[in-house]
């Protein structure tokens, strides 16, 4: 039977029936699939950049028979121990962390952090629930969790995206109002050079939101997404995680890191590290489910590299790189004349991202003239309302640098500063 053939219907679940293809894996496709499209939107990272000769090396090395906890079989559905123990040295290496407070036996590994934050959310929430998330937020998490039939709900913010507590403060007495307070079940914070804001939380910003949920009585877990935290230019951001934070004891704590961004999106190894035994729990049972285990070779690998020593300088050569094509689109933008226009964006202090803001009233949106015009010049962008959980404003732009080589992140923001002037 193909495909073309009549088929019969199928009675789908609730999911599968108001699934849709996200918007990642479409702008990913359509990156991929043009070359003559520039891409200012997909997440790649930079091919110049990729660790071929580590992996080259190590993919070598792991391949020799007899070698202990053989790579080439499955793992443990946790993930491998050494892995998780160099994990916790990788996140207790950051400004204000406090070593001791790292447990290899709360952290679990995974395919892609974006899994961790899936089976954390699918092990708290159920159909109309409600996660509190940033504005703007990661819009693949806001879309995820719309998916599951979940209410994300915007925490107040300013224009640049910092958290207003009084905001907040008002926003949960208006759910407890609404009768809604059993039904908030998680806050999500993108607290390293967001995306897509491209701000860090400041350690003060993030006490404050720990006062004003233990204030209000809402003791939820608290999951960090710090995916874009290796990725600085010039300096660590200071603030510690939530994890090494007084602030935050009281709350069930989830933080998410990975190994794609900062070293190979292809290997899409990640991690969760979860301070809540019966949380952890739930959720590896859950993966247990999905896939008792995530990629056991591609763990092995990057294992290699952190027990080597050899992360911190990939990492260090990688900077200095994105720290330039950062410079590049933004000096781009500049010389294009956006500001001119009223165009406002914070410069990145690391991360791939320019959170570009058109004038109040613009339209960005992907229906909008603006992005039809975009994609007829050949340059496409995030519009900024997926990144809102109510799909407004729509005046937002989210401009990647992480992927295209210079030239071409040059000629993409040309075309994007040229649709800009003709509206
Ligand atoms: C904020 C944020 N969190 C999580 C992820 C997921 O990353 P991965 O699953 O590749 O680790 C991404 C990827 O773009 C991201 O931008």
């Amino acid at each position: 039977m193909s495909s073309s053939d009549p088929q019969p219907p199928i009675a789908f679940s609730k999911i599968g029936r108001e699934i849709q293809s996200p918007v990642i894996v479409d702008l990913m496709a359509r990156a991929l699939a043009n070359p003559e499209l520039l891409s200012l939107a997909a997440g790649f990272t930079d091919n110049a950049v990729l660790p071929r000769e580590l992996v080259a090396r190590f993919a070598s090395e792991l391949t020799q028979a007899g070698l202990a906890d053989e790579p080439l079989q499955y793992g443990q559905n946790q993930g491998r121990a050494r892995l998780r123990e160099l994990s916790c040295e990788v996140i207790a290496s950051h400004p204000g962390e406090q070593a001791v407070a790292f447990d290899p036996s709360n952290m679990f590994i995974t395919n892609g952090s974006q899994q961790a934050l899936y089976l954390a959310v699918q092990a708290l929430c159920d159909p109309g629930d409600i996660v509190l998330v940033e504005e703007p937020s990661y819009f693949v998490c806001l879309e995820m969790l719309k998916g599951l039939g979940l209410r994300p709900i915007g925490i107040p913010c300013d224009d640049a995206g910092a958290i207003i507590p009084e905001a907040m403060a008002a926003l949960l007495r208006d759910l407890d109002a609404a009768g809604e307070r059993a039904r908030v079940k998680a806050v999500y914070l993108v607290s390293y050079f967001c995306n897509p804001s491209s701000r860090s939380l400041e350690a003060d910003e993030k006490r404050a939101v720990a006062k004003v949920l233990l204030d209000a009585g809402y003791i939820v877990p608290v999951m960090e997404d710090a995916a874009y935290r290796e990725l600085f230019f010039e300096e660590a951001h200071p603030a510690a995680s939530i994890i090494s934070m007084l602030e935050f004891a009281p709350f069930p704590k989830l933080y998410l890191g990975t190994y794609t961004k900062p070293f190979a999106t292809g290997l899409k190894v990640g991690y969760g590290y979860c301070t809540h035994s019966e949380w952890l729990g739930k959720i590896l049972g859950i993966k247990g489910h999905q896939d008792f285990g995530s990629a056991h070779f591609n763990q092995a690998l990057i294992e290699r590299v952190l027990e080597e020593g050899l992360y911190e300088g990939h990492l260090a050569g990688i900077r200095k790189h994105y720290a330039r094509k950062a410079q590049v689109l933004e000096g781009e933008l500049l010389a294009g004349g956006l500001k001119e226009l009223g165009w406002r964006w914070e410069t990145p202090k690391g991360g791939l991202i320019i959170w570009a803001r058109a004038p109040i009233g613009s339209d960005l949106r992907m229906e909008s003239e603006f992005c039809q015009r975009c994609i007829e010049q050949g340059v496409l962008y995030v519009p900024g309302d997926l990144c809102f959980s109510s799909g407004e404003p729509w005046h937002c732009a989210r401009l990647a640098s992480g992927a295209l080589p210079e030239d071409r992140l040059i000629e993409a923001a040309q075309r994007f500063v040229a649709v800009a002037k003709q509206m």
